[in-house]
């Protein structure tokens, strides 16, 4: 097991894997394997597209523990999980609309204390801004047309200047028509327009197929 440059994930060749934060326990059945008394989760690069991202190598430090952060679209905590072992002690606010998903999520924050999860829809982002206060990093992956508006929106409401994130970018769920390329440039300028910078673009084939991974600053 190597270090890497991202404080915390360690590589085994192609593999990548976080300290696990509840030893003994599997969040979505991944592999647990122990290295110099560390006991550590594998990092699934076609469950979660920051792993995916990350073997990509995009530059930046986009892995930097915040003091707070926002997470919109927390689905069962494949990938909010591993960020909870790399920030032991941040406070992780994990938005989630679906009930069915938001019971997976509340079951791991009762076993990690940095996840707060909440039961909202990311498009009203004022319904709990208040809760939230300010973060420093915001994290996105839902697959919603207006992606990019949902993550300026919580940027505003939320994201402290400066402030850093990561948009998951799910090409075919803005449009079904027009070519991925258009997508992904008109994405930069708005994200531009609202006073962003882009430190990486990656895009995640194979192991998320229409998908690109855009590492933020404003
Ligand atoms: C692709 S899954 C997220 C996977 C997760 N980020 C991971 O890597 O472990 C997308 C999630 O976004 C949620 N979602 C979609 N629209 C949403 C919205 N407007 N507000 C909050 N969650 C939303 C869905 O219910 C789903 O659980």
């Amino acid at each position: 097991m190597e270090p890497t440059r991202w404080a915390g994930v360690a590589r085994d060749g192609r593999e990548l894997f976080t300290p696990n934060a509840e030893p003994g326990h599997r969040v979505y059945g991944e592999e647990l394997r122990t290295a110099a008394g560390t006991e550590y989760r594998r990092w699934d690069p076609f469950r979660s597209k920051l792993a995916a991202f990350l073997l990509r190598e995009p530059a930046g430090d986009l892995l930097t523990a915040p003091r707070t952060a926002l997470y919109l679209g927390g689905a069962h905590g494949t990938t909010v999980s591993h960020l909870s072992d790399l920030w032991p002690a941040s406070s992780i606010f994990v938005v989630e609309k679906s009930p069915t998903s938001f019971v997976s999520l509340l079951a791991l924050a009762r076993r990690r204390a940095n996840l707060l999860p909440l039961l909202a829809d990311a498009q009203l982002p004022e319904r709990y801004r208040a809760d939230v206060g300010e973060v420093e990093f915001l994290y996105q992956d839902v697959a919603q047309r207006d992606q990019v508006a949902i993550f300026t929106e919580n940027a505003d409401a939320s994201l402290a200047r400066p402030g850093r994130g990561i948009l998951m970018l799910k090409i075919r769920s803005v449009t079904q028509r027009r070519p991925a390329g258009n997508v992904v440039r008109e994405a930069r300028e708005r994200l531009g327009r609202a006073g962003f910078r882009i430190d990486a673009e990656e895009a995640l084939a194979p192991f998320a197929r229409d998908h690109v991974a855009l590492a933020v600053r404003r």
